[in-house]
């Protein structure tokens, strides 16, 4: 049926930060619409606009669909044959503050594992958690066996071990102030990984990240398969619901993805990004736009600043609990990962962010997106940034 475009509807396009009105064959747009149009910069065009099909999928799938439409000779990973989530066997977590608290918590309530073990070097710490989570199993029924340690060495026989261990910023402090500091946590986690846990897949989750997953890289000698730095899936997650909340829509209607490292290098990447599968521009102004960018990059720091005495411990273990759900299957679809760049992305010998696939036995394959020159720019940019860092 036509439609009178008055002003009140470009008024109301406006007040939804958006940028485009459609106008379908048979509307009527007045002269005050015209005119509000002209006046608050909205875009009055002929439509019917091109849309996407109604998807009714998971997130993951939407990412590829988004990602493939955008760069077609993207081939989407195939989901798992098996479709059954692995049950881990033993996760080892070295660190047992906020972050590895909360994956313990969450991947006890899925009952994604057979054994959890906490591990930290505050006295007490390891053990009270893993026994209050224990005493939780009673209400969530979570056949899960918790227990915690002051001792590395229990990380004995771990298939998946994740390292949240080590000094946390404050505020004022950049990620890569804690180098030197976190080095030597990262080294005492890899050697005991390494003599006791030799087949395990590791997620390095200590900062600054894309450095500390390097070192534990150097100081196990694992392929770089199995030593996987979450920060992707963090950074992601922040972009995706600034991207919500500023477009006033779901965050299950928003795909966006962050490549780089994670620091000031992060390379959010809003060419690739979408809202109910439409580009950004349709529902943001370029400003809108740039802040949520900027939302991502310092949602971290928003965090540590308004804490004071730490970071966030709540988002970091989703971001982890997302790529052991990778690992075991419970996900599919590619993930934005930091590993070891061997020659993708025209880069060698660096670890940063880029999408990846993930299997049972860790990295399957790098994800190369075609990406724009600004955006390959950044990339490498972060690459020289992690390399200088790491300079001798
Ligand atoms: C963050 O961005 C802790 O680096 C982590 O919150």
């Amino acid at each position: 049926m036509a439609r009178v475009i008055g002003s009140e509807q470009v008024n109301e396009v406006r007040a939804r930060g958006r940028q485009l009105l459609e106008i379908l064959p048979g509307d009527i747009v007045t002269d005050l619409a015209q005119e509000a149009a002209s006046r608050l910069g909205i875009e009055l065009r002929e439509g019917p606009l091109e849309r996407p099909a109604v998807i009714k999928t998971d997130g993951n799938t939407n990412l590829r669909r988004g990602l493939y439409r955008r760069n077609p000779r993207w081939v989407a990973p195939q989901a798992s044959a098996t479709r059954e989530p692995r049950r881990i066997g033993k996760l080892a977590l070295i660190g047992a503050g906020g972050v590895g608290a909360n994956i313990a918590h969450l991947i006890a309530n899925a009952d994604a594992a057979r054994d959890i073990v906490l591990i930290d070097i505050a006295p007490g710490l390891a053990e009270a958690t893993a026994l209050d989570l224990q005493h939780s199993t009673g209400i969530s029924r979570s056949r899960a066996q918790i227990s915690g340690s002051t001792d590395l060495a229990t990380v004995e026989g771990a298939d998946i071990v994740v390292v949240t261990a080590g000094r946390p910023r404050t505020p004022g402090m950049s990620r890569s102030d804690l180098i030197d500091v976190n080095r030597r946590v990262i080294y005492a986690a890899a050697e005991a990984i390494r003599t006791r846990a030799p087949d395990a897949i590791i997620i390095v989750v200590t900062n600054p990240l894309d450095e500390m997953t390097t070192e534990m890289l150097q100081a196990t000698e694992f392929p770089r398969e199995r030593v996987l730095g979450m920060a992707g899936t963090l950074d992601s997650s922040r972009f995706r619901a600034a991207l919500a909340k500023a477009a006033d829509v779901e965050t299950r209607d928003v795909e966006a993805i962050t490549l780089g490292s994670h620091g000031d290098e992060m390379v959010p990447v809003p060419s690739r990004s979408t809202i109910k599968g439409r580009p950004l521009d349709v529902f943001l102004s370029a400003d809108m736009i740039e802040a949520c960018v900027k939302d991502a990059v310092t949602g971290g720091g928003q965090v540590v600043a308004l804490k004071k005495t730490g970071s966030a411990t709540l988002a970091p273990a989703h971001a982890t609990v997302e790529l052991i759900d990778h690992l075991r299957g419970a996900r599919a679809g590619s993930v934005p990962v930091s590993v070891k760049l061997e020659g993708e992305y025209g880069l060698h010998d660096v670890v940063l962010g880029v999408p990846c696939h993930l299997g049972a036995n860790g990295l399957v394959s790098v994800e190369e997106l075609t990406l724009t020159e600004n955006e390959r720019e950044a990339l490498h940019a972060a690459a020289l940034a992690v390399q200088s860092r790491l300079a001798p």
